[in-house]
């Protein structure tokens, strides 16, 4: 399997890795098939623009780039930009992912969302909502990857 120069650089080197201790929002997400974990926490301020944020990722080395890229598309974004990210978006922004590793973004795109509801839920409003795809007890996360499911977690 091919990665990309940029995914082996933010696998080697992820960025904003840990946790923010007095995060405004924190999102946990898991992968009911492959049983990865991802942790987002942020820091929002006045102006609902993401400040700081930080990831903690057990999984393969995709989910650990896309969570890595994810956090630096995520900073000093409005938060309803942040949370409309997609995983086509995340996959284009590392040159490419294959496609047997796409449903692996979806972790970040969703602990994100999750962390921005979160922070929307503590201070009174309304989450944003959406469509959280790990946490849909019907969502397969190799469901569009016809052929290719014993390929998706040799990483
Ligand atoms: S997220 Fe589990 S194999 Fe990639």
């Amino acid at each position: 399997m091919l990665y990309s120069e940029k995914v082996m650089d933010h696998f080697n080197n992820p960025r904003n890795v840990g946790v923010i201790e007095d995060a405004d929002g924190v999102g946990e997400v898991g992968n009911p098939v492959c049983g990865d974990v991802m942790k987002i926490t942020i820091k929002v301020n006045d102006a609902d623009k993401i400040d700081d944020i930080k990831f903690q990722t057990l999984g393969c080395g995709a989910a650990i780039a896309t969570s890595s890229i994810v956090t630096e598309l995520a900073r000093g974004m409005e938060i309803h930009d942040a949370a409309a990210i997609t995983k086509r978006q995340v996959a284009d922004e590392l040159g490419g992912l294959p496609p047997a590793k796409m449903h692996c973004s979806v972790l970040a795109t969703d602990g994100l969302k999750v962390a921005i509801d979160d922070y929307l839920t503590r201070h009174g409003r309304d989450p944003i909502g959406g469509d959280i795809q790990s946490e849909n007890p019907d969502f397969d996360p190799h469901g569009d990857i016809e052929g290719e499911h014993e390929e998706a977690c040799d990483l």
